[in-house]
């Protein structure tokens, strides 16, 4: 069935939906982050309906996933036929048309270095993270990674260790993967003191170069610097375009790799197919998942041209690639091409311009940034002192919800925007309505 808009009929969570809750709480693993009790029975488009029949408009897609929208009918008819032929044989241990074709694709995207790459496809953001950092040692036998403070990059022991987000993610599960220097993140709006965002981006540069590399790690014994185009979870903070040339710069100099983490930020939602490719800057590594197949797990490594070289047998897994979550891809990527990539640019656009005036009207909003259908509004008390309002973010996400809007937070108090890149002009209209009406 298709929604044309969000529809409330119950309170929430309705009658069914406790029933679904009251399982999960007695079964599934409490570590899970809920903002709201959503539970979710069927998809289409940027609609969500619940168990009780309430249909919401869905801005968070299912967390920067479902890049074509919900159960787009050409990913859905690629995975039915699909599942028919062939669900599973292993790409660790034999072939299958799929994967290879999928894997040409992706080194096509590659920016700057297109064709000449490989990928290493994986289940998860985490895997992918996993797998460079895996090669960058690899390639270059240098032991040390540089990460950024208020990074996510996963949970897994690798990912966790260059994760640099909230402590409830690291608490207890020390030690992580030894060789790892958290270095400072230039963001534009939080500026230490009086510093302009230019001066801080050259502090941020400097930090590594003049004194972590002076006095903490040498350069020499540097394998890879790993960093979000955007942060992500840590609140949607698009550095200035100068950072990433400065971070090439410090890379090419000592021969250290560049690895962008596109798990959320890739894949179109930019309005480019990597957020990287805003800034002019190539990678050496791009780490890819979540958007990609528009909800079957499926991730990727992808590495420039003569960097892929490890040996047999050094990195591999069962699932990764697997022929479902393949043709899911392809089929998004098709989807992409043929306007939805253009669509994210063009609506991220008219959703920013929109949060902008909002932020005029309203005292609470200190901050609108992002890039294409990722974007962030930060709440704040005193807007003046930019005074973080961690609670107050929390209570607008809770009464959007409510509305009929599913929105989730990003960094200590920030809103984020991440629609399915399908997204329609009335359906942003829509959302934006519903936000002010929280405000
Ligand atoms: C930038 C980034 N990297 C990695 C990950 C981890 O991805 P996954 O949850 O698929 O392991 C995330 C997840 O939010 C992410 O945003």
């Amino acid at each position: 069935m298709a929604f044309l808009h969000p529809h409330i009929k119950t309170k929430l969570p309705g009658p069914k939906s406790k029933r679904v809750l009251a399982l999960d709480e007695k079964y599934v693993s409490p570590s899970y982050t809920r903002s709201y009790p959503l539970v979710a029975k069927s998809g289409r488009g940027s609609f969500i309906e619940d168990m009780d029949g309430n249909v919401f408009l869905d801005f968070t897609s299912g967390i920067a996933v479902t890049a074509s929208g919900h159960c787009h009918p050409r990913v859905v008819k690629a995975i039915q036929e699909q599942a028919a032929k062939l669900i599973h044989m292993s790409g660790t241990d034999f072939y299958y048309p799929q994967q290879a074709e999928l894997a040409k694709r992706l080194v096509n995207l590659f920016p700057g270095g297109k064709g000449s790459g490989k990928a290493f496809l994986t289940n998860s953001g985490a895997e992918s993270v996993e797998a460079a950092l895996k090669l960058a040692r690899w390639v270059t036998k240098r032991p040390q990674i540089i990460s950024f403070l208020g990074a996510f990059h996963g949970r897994t022991m690798g990912a966790l260790s260059v994760t640099g987000s909230k402590i409830t993610q690291k608490e207890r599960f020390f030690p992580l993967v030894p060789g790892v220097t958290h270095v400072p993140y230039p963001d534009p709006y939080h500026t230490p003191k009086g510093m302009t965002p230019d001066d801080y981006t050259n502090f941020c540069l400097d930090w590594i170069s003049e004194r972590i590399f002076k006095t903490i790690v040498p350069p020499s014994e540097v394998a890879a610097i790993i960093v979000e185009p955007i942060q992500g979870e840590g609140g949607y903070i698009v550095p200035q375009n100068s950072f990433f040339k400065g971070l090439r710069k410090i890379c090419d100099a000592h021969g250290i790799l560049l690895i962008v983490d596109e798990v959320q930020s890739g894949i179109g939602r930019t309005g480019k197919m990597f957020a990287i490719e805003h800034t002019g800057v190539t990678p050496d590594i791009i780490c890819i998942a979540k958007g990609i197949a528009s909800g079957l797990p499926l991730g990727a490594m992808i590495a420039r041209g003569s960097i892929m070289h490890w040996t047999t047998g050094a990195h591999a897994n069962t699932f990764g690639g697997n022929p479902l979550a393949c043709v899911a891809a392809t089929a998004t990527l098709d989807l992409l091409d043929e306007g939805m990539m253009k669509n994210a640019a063009k609506q991220g656009e008219y959703l920013m311009k929109n949060l902008q005036g909002m932020m005029r009207r309203h005292s609470e909003i200190g901050d609108v940034r992002g890039r294409g259908l990722m974007v962030g509004a930060e709440i704040v008390s005193d807007r003046k002192r930019k005074t973080r309002a961690p609670k107050r973010r929390n209570d607008i996400v809770d009464k959007a919800f409510r509305k009929g809007l599913l929105l989730l937070g990003c960094g200590p108090n920030t809103i984020r925007f991440a629609p399915p890149l399908s997204v329609t002009r009335a359906e942003v209209d829509m959302a934006l309505k519903i936000f002010e009406a929280c405000l």
